[in-house]
Formats: structure tokens, C-alpha cells, sequence
């Protein structure tokens, strides 16, 4: 299973003081050398981390392969276009949320969505779908001409009862063969850390991981280099 590290984090902190440091730029070069083989950013509206002159620098410094993560907004999808990063997840988003909450309603989108993935292959960019488990999500980004799927961890990393976190992992296993089934790649990422990836590993129809805040909080205490490394040993087996 592939690993590819979201990097977003190091550009909050940067921009918590609106200086220079710490530089995400650095941050994806200390991640390659360290066995990752993706630099994942997040171009948000807001641009509450990563901005345009980063994913700009990335594209002519990452070496292993550029994942722009966006949500479908003009101004978002013309830098993409431009900087032609090798694939673009596209997440939904809303400006009050912390995070990604949840996964694209492809049923609902589908016009949207599929125009929007039309534009970017016409730019040989690949596609990949943020969506949640759900066997109607995965056929529905089959239909509109996704090349990936991401399917969305964050219900499985954040359960707790042992009977709930069964059930959620088994929906992520049964979707990724699903995905597989109709010749979908498939990624999975949100809330993963060092423990709960490991059954996440076990499932083989995964392609790969997309993690950032469990490995930029490891990188606090243990260095970048270090965090990398321990993740990639569980992941890259
Ligand atoms: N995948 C997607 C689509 C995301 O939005 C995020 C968060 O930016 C991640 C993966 C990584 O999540 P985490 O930071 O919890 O590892």
C-alpha cells in the first residue's frame, strides 16, 4: 500500500504567525526522502494553509506525485488547470468546518461533478472522489468518470465501541472491493494515526493512504523525518 502525506498542517502553523516558517515546500522534500510517495495539499477558498505560491513551488519540487485536493469553485479549478498537478481529490467544503466533514454526494452532483472531471482529464489530470463508504457513492463516481475513489475513514477513526468500529471497517473493506469491482483505484484517508491504520492495512483492494494530522503531530515530538518513517512501516509493507 502506497502512503501519501497531506503536508496541509505545516502551513497552519506557518501561517499562525504569517511569516516563513515552518515551510511546507521543506516539509514535502523531508517527506519524500523519508519514503513518501505522494505530497497531498488542500487549496481551501479561504486559503487557511496551503496558498497558491505553495502549490505552485510543490509543483516544481515534488518529485513523487502532486495531489491537489479542492472543492469545485472557479477561481480553485483554474489554479488547478494551470499548475496540473498529477491528480486533484475533489472534497466538498464548507467554511465553518475544521476539517473535511464528510464525502461528496456523487448521487446528488452528478452533472457537476462530471463536468468538472471532464475539464481536468482534458488536462491528462486524474480524478479521485472523496466519498463516503457507500456502495451508491462508488457506483455513482464509476458513472460520472472518476479514474480513483477516496474513501472517507473519518467515521471508522473516530469510533469508539468495539462493535461500531467492526462495522465501520467492514463497510471501507466491502467498498473497496467494490471500487476494485468496477475498476476504480482505490485511496482512503481522514482521522488515520499509527494504531487505527493498521487494519486499515490489512485490506488489499487499498491503493493507498492519504494522512496528515496523526503524522505532523508525531513530527512535533519525534521530527518529520522520524514520524514519516514510522508510518511508512506500517503502511508500506
Ligand atoms: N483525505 C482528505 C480528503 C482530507 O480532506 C484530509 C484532511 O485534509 C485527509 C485525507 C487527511 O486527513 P488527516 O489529516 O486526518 O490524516
Amino acid at each position: 500500500m502506497k502512503l501519501s502525506i497531506n503536508i496541509d498542517h505545516v502551513a497552519t502553523l506557518r501561517n499562525a504567525r504569517g511569516g516563513m516558517e515552518p515551510d511546507p515546500v521543506a516539509a514535502a522534500a523531508i517527506c519524500e526522502s523519508a519514503g513518501a510517495e505522494g505530497i497531498v495539499v488542500h487549496l481551501r477558498e479561504d486559503r487557511r494553509h496551503i496558498n497558491d505560491r505553495d502549490v505552485r513551488i510543490l509543483r516544481q519540487t515534488v518529485a513523487s506525485k502532486l495531489d491537489l485536493e479542492m472543492a469545485i469553485s472557479e477561481d480553485i479549478m483554474l489554479v488547478a488547470l494551470e499548475v496540473k498537478p498529477e491528480m486533484v481529490t475533489l472534497v466538498p467544503e464548507k467554511r465553518q468546518e475544521l476539517t473535511t466533514e464528510g464525502g461528496l454526494d456523487v448521487v446528488a452532483h452528478s452533472a457537476l461533478l462530471r463536468a468538472a472531471i471532464d475539464r481536468l482529464h482534458d488536462r491528462n489530470i486524474l480524478v479521485s472522489l472523496f466519498v463516503d463508504p457507500v456502495p451508491e457513492q462508488i457506483e455513482a463516481s464509476e458513472k460520472i468518470g472518476a479514474d480513483m475513489i477516496e474513501l472517507h475513514t473519518g467515521a471508522y477513526a473516530n469510533a469508539r465501541a468495539e462493535g461500531e468500529v467492526r462495522d465501520l471497517l467492514d463497510a471501507v473493506r466491502q467498498s473497496a472491493k467494490h471500487g476494485k469491482r468496477l475498476g476504480l483505484g482505490v485511496n482512503a484517508g481522514h482521522g488515520l494515526n499509527y494504531r487505527n491504520v493498521r487494519a486499515i492495512t490489512e485490506i488489499g483492494e487499498i491503493d493507498e493512504l492519504s494522512i496528515g494530522h496523526a503524522i505532523m503531530s508525531r513530527a512535533i515530538f519525534a521530527g518529520l523525518e522520524q514520524a514519516v518513517r514510522e508510518m511508512a512501516a506500517i503502511v508500506m509493507r
